[in-house]
C-alpha cells in the first residue's frame, strides 16, 4: 500500500470516528415537566398584533323587549320584539304545535290580536299582543 493511500485512509478513519461520536453523544436534556408544548412555537405568532380597542359583540342597543304579551292569558316575560310566535309561545310553556315550519301546512293558526296567524311565519310586534292557541 502506498503511503498516500494511507495516508487516505487516514483522514477517512478520523473524519468517520469524529462525525460518528458527534452523533452519538447527543446532549441529552432532561424536560421536568409533562406538557406536549405542542403550541409552543406559536406562543409568539399574534405577539405583535395591533387589534385595538375591541367592540362589544351582539346586540348594540340590547334587545327590543316587549313587555305586554300575554299567551293564553299568562304574561310572557322577556318577549323579543321581531321572535316568532311560536317562540314567544315557548317562553310561557306554551307549545303550538308545528309541522312544516314554512306556512304551507297551517298546523300552528294561532290568534294574534283577535286575528287567526300561521304562527310559524309571524313575528311578534312591538305593541301590546294577546296570543290564544287554537
Ligand atoms: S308549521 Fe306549517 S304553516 Fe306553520
Amino acid at each position: 500500500m502506498s503511503q498516500s493511500k494511507l495516508v487516505f485512509l487516514f483522514a477517512v478513519l478520523v473524519l468517520c470516528s469524529t462525525s460518528v461520536l458527534g452523533f452519538s453523544s447527543p446532549q441529552l436534556k432532561i424536560r421536568q415537566d409533562t406538557s406536549l408544548n405542542i403550541f409552543g412555537g406559536l406562543k409568539g405568532a399574534f405577539a405583535n398584533e395591533e387589534m385595538g380597542a375591541k367592540k362589544n359583540e351582539g346586540l348594540s342597543n340590547g334587545p327590543n323587549i316587549n313587555d305586554n304579551v300575554t299567551v293564553n292569558g299568562k304574561a310572557v316575560q322577556g318577549a323579543v320584539v321581531g321572535q316568532k310566535i311560536t317562540v314567544v309561545a315557548g317562553r310561557a310553556r306554551v307549545k303550538i304545535p308545528v309541522n312544516c315550519q314554512k306556512g304551507d301546512c297551517g298546523t300552528c293558526m294561532a290568534m294574534v290580536n283577535g286575528k287567526k296567524v300561521k304562527a310559524c311565519q309571524t313575528a311578534l310586534g312591538a305593541g301590546k299582543c294577546t296570543i290564544k292557541t287554537l
